[in-house]
């Protein structure tokens, strides 16, 4: 009989195929400049063309580049790029691209640019005609192979990024129907780092691979062979209290360090808490930071408590996406990044970068008739926050900050204090953007009516989130549970994180050891929440604007206390004398 060819490899060449995949890296520094040989170079090439490729089309061409002359241009051309990005970077995410190595054009012996040519073979290519992105992936894979087989020769290879496609064309010499896909650095390196160097950097990292596979459909996360993960609870289970140890150790360091103890007043606390989030002393720097406002529309709009249209919602959006809002320029000051998420807006918003479509629903419905949403778009507005700030995390950011937009959330937040503190509606309503008084004592009356429909129950947060709403609230709450889950501060704007907040400690108490509250608003209601969880404002400026506003103007507070505590020297250290 036949021998099969069926079999899988025998286990030390299986080992070897996710020994390289494992051991495959975009390499930048440490390259060798001597040769690479002519049959070295013709095999990976041949491994590369060996790809898959839609309808067999093999869309790829690989131009090999040599000479030094040429490569100087071509280094000139992504180093323009590159400081383009750089200029539109907040603070310290550009201070730490500033330590990035991005390109090896001239230190490496050999460029290889693949191409890819979406018309060859014609216009019944299988696969294409339905697909035409798929000619690009076809090409993908041919430098996926070909980073295998160079990293099973001892070749490093770096993929550039930073080039005007046509220009980058031009330069070349492509026709104008070929597409450059990859423009990678080739050559002998003294080592492979064992991990990618921006993991190493602490810039970004890698996903746990459970948060990448679902189960039948999208969002039933979990690897093969086990249950399905249940975000919310995978979510609670993660958030532990503040490590005790550490926040001993920031206040036997506070009361060390060169300066009369307790002369920070605030900061002290602070720094003590973020020492005992991170369970370190000292804790990293909070920087990078990012604030992510989370805009939704509101059911309760119709009970007329708002003297604003319901419209201005997506058109502020707009505005923070076009960088013209307050929000836009206080987190250009404190040097953190803006990013929108689209959790409920009642209008169809246009895809641009900076804006996350999670949209739960289009506006909730009005508390006054029935329930704002449903226990299910509750639960998935959570995960959908949470998940926000996994990702942001992933993304290298080390403090997070809440913001928010919706017309008429500030009687949706109103509720939601009244439910969670038992607080008189009279003491915790309050005028939102300016109202007058005949619509001030309407919009208390609208949260009494609220509250009498649904008696919440504040021991079952997920049915009082879902009662009153809205879709920014839930996903801001899920947000502090995704900080606190990860370890991250978050610093809070006013009144409607401050509602959200409530939730997110009502569902996990020790989520409070994350949150930091920026400011003190103005809405009567946020006094209430402070004192109910329990947390100083930094900031005390009579705010009441939101969209993170008041949170932004806390960061560098936050970050000084951080600084402090790690910077700062000890009387024995520095030889002051302390006091008798
Ligand atoms: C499509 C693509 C474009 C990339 N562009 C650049 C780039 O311009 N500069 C750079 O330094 N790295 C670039 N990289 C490398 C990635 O940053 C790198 O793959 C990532 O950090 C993971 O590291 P690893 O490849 O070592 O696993 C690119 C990678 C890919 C897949």
């Amino acid at each position: 009989m036949a021998e099969s060819t069926a079999e899988g490899y025998p286990p030390e060449q299986r080992d070897a195929i996710y020994k390289v995949i494992a051991e495959r890296r975009d390499v930048r520094r440490g390259f060798r400049p001597d040769p690479v040989p002519a049959d070295v170079l013709g095999r990976v090439l041949a491994a590369a063309h060996q790809a898959p490729s839609v309808g067999f089309s093999q869309p790829w061409d690989f131009i090999v580049i040599t000479d030094r002359a040429r490569r100087e241009r071509i280094a000139a051309l992504a180093r323009r790029r590159r400081d383009e990005f750089a200029a539109d970077l907040p603070g310290a995410r550009a201070r730490a691209f500033d330590q990035l190595k991005i390109e090896s054009i001239l230190d490496t012996p050999v460029n290889i640019v693949v191409s890819c040519d979406r018309t060859r073979g014609g216009r019944h290519t299988l696969g294409r005609a339905t697909q035409p992105r798929t000619a690009d992936f076809s090409s993908v894979l041919a430098v996926a192979n070909l980073w295998l087989a160079a990293r099973a020769e001892g070749l490093g290879v770096g993929w550039v990024s930073f080039f005007a496609e046509r220009e980058l064309a031009a330069e070349l010499g492509l026709p104008a129907h070929l597409e450059v896909i990859a423009y990678l650095c080739v050559g002998y390196v003294t080592e492979f780092a064992p991990e990618p160097e921006l993991q190493t950097a602490g810039w970004a990292r890698r996903r746990p691979v459970a948060w990448a596979v679902h189960a039948e459909e999208f969002g039933r996360r979990g690897m093969p062979g086990e249950e399905p993960v249940d975000p919310l609870a995978d979510l609670l289970a993660a958030i532990a209290p503040a490590d005790a140890d550490a926040m001993t150790a920031a206040r036997e360091r506070q009361d060390r360090m060169t300066k009369p103890r307790g002369s920070l007043g605030a900061l002290e606390d602070v720094s003590a808490r973020l020492a005992g989030l991170a369970g370190s002393c000292p804790p990293p720097l909070p920087e990078p930071a990012c604030v992510a406002v989370f805009a939704a529309d509101h059911g309760v709009h119709a009970q007329g408590v708002s003297p604003w249209p319901q419209e201005v919602t997506a058109q502020m959006v707009a505005n923070f996406l076009a960088g013209g809002a307050v929000v836009n320029a206080f987190a250009a000051q404190a040097g953190a990044e803006v990013t929108v998420v689209d959790v409920g807006v009642a209008a169809d918003l246009e895809p641009v970068p900076g804006l996350l479509p999670r949209k739960i629903g289009r506006g909730t419905a009005d508390f006054t008739a029935g329930p704002a949403m449903t226990r299910d778009q509750a639960v998935a507005a959570v995960v959908t926050g949470a998940e926000i700030a996994r990702d942001l995390v992933a993304a290298g950011n080390r403090c997070l900050v809440t913001g928010d937009m919706g017309i008429a959330n500030t009687t949706a937040s109103a509720a939601l204090i009244c439910a969670f503190t038992g607080a008189d509606p009279a003491e915790a309503t309050g005028r939102g953007t300016g109202i007058d008084a005949l619509t001030y004592a309407k919009k208390i009356e609208v949260v009494c009516r609220g509250l009498a429909r649904h008696q919440p129950d504040p021991a079952d947060p997920l049915a009082v989130l879902a009662a009153f709403g809205g879709f920014e609230h839930a996903a801001l709450a899920g947000f502090i549970l995704g900080a606190a889950a990860l370890r991250v501060p978050v610093i809070l704007d006013g009144v409607i994180a401050g509602a959200a907040a409530l939730a997110a400690v009502a569902l996990a108490p020790d989520a409070i050891a994350a949150c930091f509250a920026g400011h003190r608003s103005a809405e009567p209601g946020h006094a209430v929440t402070l004192s109910h969880l329990g947390l100083r404002p930094l900031v005390d400026l009579g705010l009441r604007l939101g969209e993170g506003t008041g949170a932004l103007l806390a960061l560098p507070l936050v970050q000084s206390a951080a600084r402090a505590l790690r910077d700062v020297a000890t009387f024995d250290s520095a030889g002051v004398a302390d006091k008798l």
